[in-house]
């Protein structure tokens, strides 16, 4: 299948354990397409008992997960360990001393992979996953999601499509040919891997987001901030010089609007139920439902 892309883990994990400090003075974005989540949760009637924020990051969607089902427990899993901490300490000051309240379900951090989620099967009425399932391998993804879901259980995600970016690419496209930004897979490529996982009934559309900046410098310095790394298997080692970076600047500046740099993201929404069996494929290999199937579902 053409959706296999491998990231690098513990490159991955490293970069946003170090950018837990910085993370929520530059995830402006996050916000906005955490809160679009919430929104469409507000469409489906579930009474979930136990909720996976999965990539929980910081921690900002627990406590609005907890306000919208009181009675749930959260389960954070997040692959950086200092992610969790910081989620931690989040959720104790957004609640002071309300935490103590009885009845009130503390929620659980737990440092984990989403491929490989260290969770029981069917034991989660709710996974939701705001923006971290672009650092993973997909189907493998769906397939934990699939098996850690109940019966009848929802999956709500927001990933990135191959447009995100597009202005940062183009601009070092004009410099070297090594990948500097990561590979992101289209509508398609999720649809299917959400159906070799076995998850039914999925819905996705997709959405464009504008983040505007000074410079390209300035767009890189908050990618850093953020976490987000290349992690290309043959991304270009070792450091950047001033000037590779003056010629990438040079070339972005044929995107300039208004004086001001875009950065084009395609963010992906989708959601899927839990389904009946792990694996929908024909003896063949291929998937049964195409995108057609898919659309109509819209
Ligand atoms: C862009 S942040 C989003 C954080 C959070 N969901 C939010 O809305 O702010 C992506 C998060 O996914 C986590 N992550 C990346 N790969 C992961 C994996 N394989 N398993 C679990 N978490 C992962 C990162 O550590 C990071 O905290």
């Amino acid at each position: 299948m053409s959706n296999v892309v491998r990231p690098q883990k513990s490159r991955v994990a490293r970069a946003f354990a170090a950018a837990a400090d910085s993370y929520d003075d530059v995830a402006i974005l996050q916000r906005q397409t955490a809160d679009e989540m919430l929104d469409r949760l507000d469409l489906v009637k579930i009474k979930p008992e136990r909720i996976l924020d999965l990539g929980s990051g910081t921690g900002r969607n627990i406590s609005l997960l907890q306000q919208r089902y009181p009675d749930a427990r959260q389960v954070a899993v997040d692959i950086a360990y200092s992610m969790l901490l910081r989620g931690r300490q989040r959720y104790r000051a957004d609640q002071g001393l309300r935490r103590w309240l009885p009845g009130r379900k503390t929620p659980w951090f737990i440092a984990g992979d989403a491929e490989q989620l260290p969770l029981a099967d069917n034991s989660v009425d709710l996974v939701y996953a705001n923006l971290a399932l672009q650092w993973c391998e997909l189907t493998a993804a769906f397939q934990e999601i699939q098996r850690v879901l109940r019966p009848g259980g929802l999956l709500m995600f927001s990933t990135l499509g191959p447009d995100t970016l597009q202005e940062l690419r183009h601009s070092w496209a004009a410099v070297d040919d090594y990948p500097h930004i990561n590979v992101f897979l289209d509508m398609h490529d999720v649809a299917e891997a959400m159906f070799a996982a076995g998850l039914t009934d999925p819905v996705l559309d997709s959405d464009r987001h504008c983040l505007l900046y000074p410079d390209v410098i300035a767009m890189m310095r908050d990618l850093q901030q953020l976490g987000a790394r290349n992690v290309n298997n043959g991304r270009r080692r070792g450091l950047t010089g001033k000037h590779i970076l003056h010629r990438v600047k040079a070339a972005s500046e044929q995107f300039r609007v208004n004086g001001q740099l875009p950065a084009t993201y395609e963010v992906i929404y989708g959601h899927a139920w839990a389904g009946e069996i792990s694996q929908q494929t024909a003896g063949n290999g291929d998937i049964p439902i195409s995108l057609k199937q898919l659309r109509r579902n819209r």
